[in-house]
């Protein structure tokens, strides 16, 4: 691989080009795990079927940790763009409270989402901020209490905004570490226990997604338990004037 870096690379080049390696064959591992899942060149038994399925999970995994380095390294040299689009809010936090579901059940906990039935479009990159809205419920699954789990989600016009809620009743960040929350790799002692698979990539890049297009992004520590994190985008027409 010696002939794609420069003489006397960065370390965020480093990264850069070695995340835009791992992407392709990432993907191609990803594709033929599918078929086999799928059989559709042959039967496969219970044992194995478990063990592609932990594979293709590992694949998606580090899918994501790949995707995560290419944006952090976009975010340090001014590149990470947004593509902006007039969108629905409402209709992204239904499709990812769907898709977690089987998690949500699996792992005691309920969402609630408090889905407005009027709420105007939003600015916004569709792709990206369905990643911070993943983020922040699955953080809220993630650090779950060891009871029962509640994330209650809401939506609401404020002026020339949208404000997004995600409150859980989880483990919460120690005051000591509020500061560093949306720093590259932060991530408190106890959540590296409950999930040490983590990379502390979500809320760094959460916030340059958020902060590009206009919004804020920040949290509260809830009185009795848990985190409250919020954002705003701005409203979809409110830019025009
Ligand atoms: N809802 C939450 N409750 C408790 N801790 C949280 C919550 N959201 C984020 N955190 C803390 O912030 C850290 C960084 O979050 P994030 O950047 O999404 O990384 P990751 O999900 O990979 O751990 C987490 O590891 C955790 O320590
Ligand atoms: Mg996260």
């Amino acid at each position: 691989m010696a002939e794609v870096f420069p003489e006397k690379p960065k370390i965020s080049e480093v990264i850069s080009i070695v995340a835009h390696q791992l992407k392709n064959p990432i993907a191609v591992l990803k594709g033929y795990l599918e078929v086999l899942i799928s059989e559709d060149f042959g039967g496969i038994n219970q044992r194995q079927r478990e063990y592609l399925k932990d594979a293709l999970e590992n694949t998606k995994r580090m899918s994501r940790i790949v995707g995560y380095l290419l944006d952090v390294t976009r975010i340090e040299e001014g590149k990470y763009e947004l593509k902006l689009k007039s969108i629905d809010l409402r209709k992204i936090i239904s499709e990812v409270t769907n898709e977690f579901s089987d998690w949500v059940r699996a792992s005691n906990c309920e969402i609630f989402f408090k889905k407005p039935k009027k709420l105007p479009l939003v600015l916004a990159d569709p792709f990206k901020i369905r990643h911070v809205v993943e983020n922040l419920i699955s953080n809220a699954l993630k650090f779950k209490p060891l009871g029962r789990g509640k994330i209650e989600v809401s939506l609401e016009k404020r002026n020339k905004e949208v404000l997004f809620c995600c409150k859980d009743n989880g483990i919460g960040v120690p005051q000591d570490d509020f500061k560093k929350v949306f720093t590259k790799f932060y991530r408190s002692e106890k959540s590296m226990e409950v999930d040490p698979g983590g990379t502390g990539l979500g809320l760094y890049i959460d916030k340059a997604t958020i902060e590009l297009g206009g919004g804020k992004i920040w949290f509260l520590k809830n009185k009795d338990q848990g985190m409250t994190f919020y954002f705003t985008l701005p409203i979809a027409n409110s830019l025009k004037h």
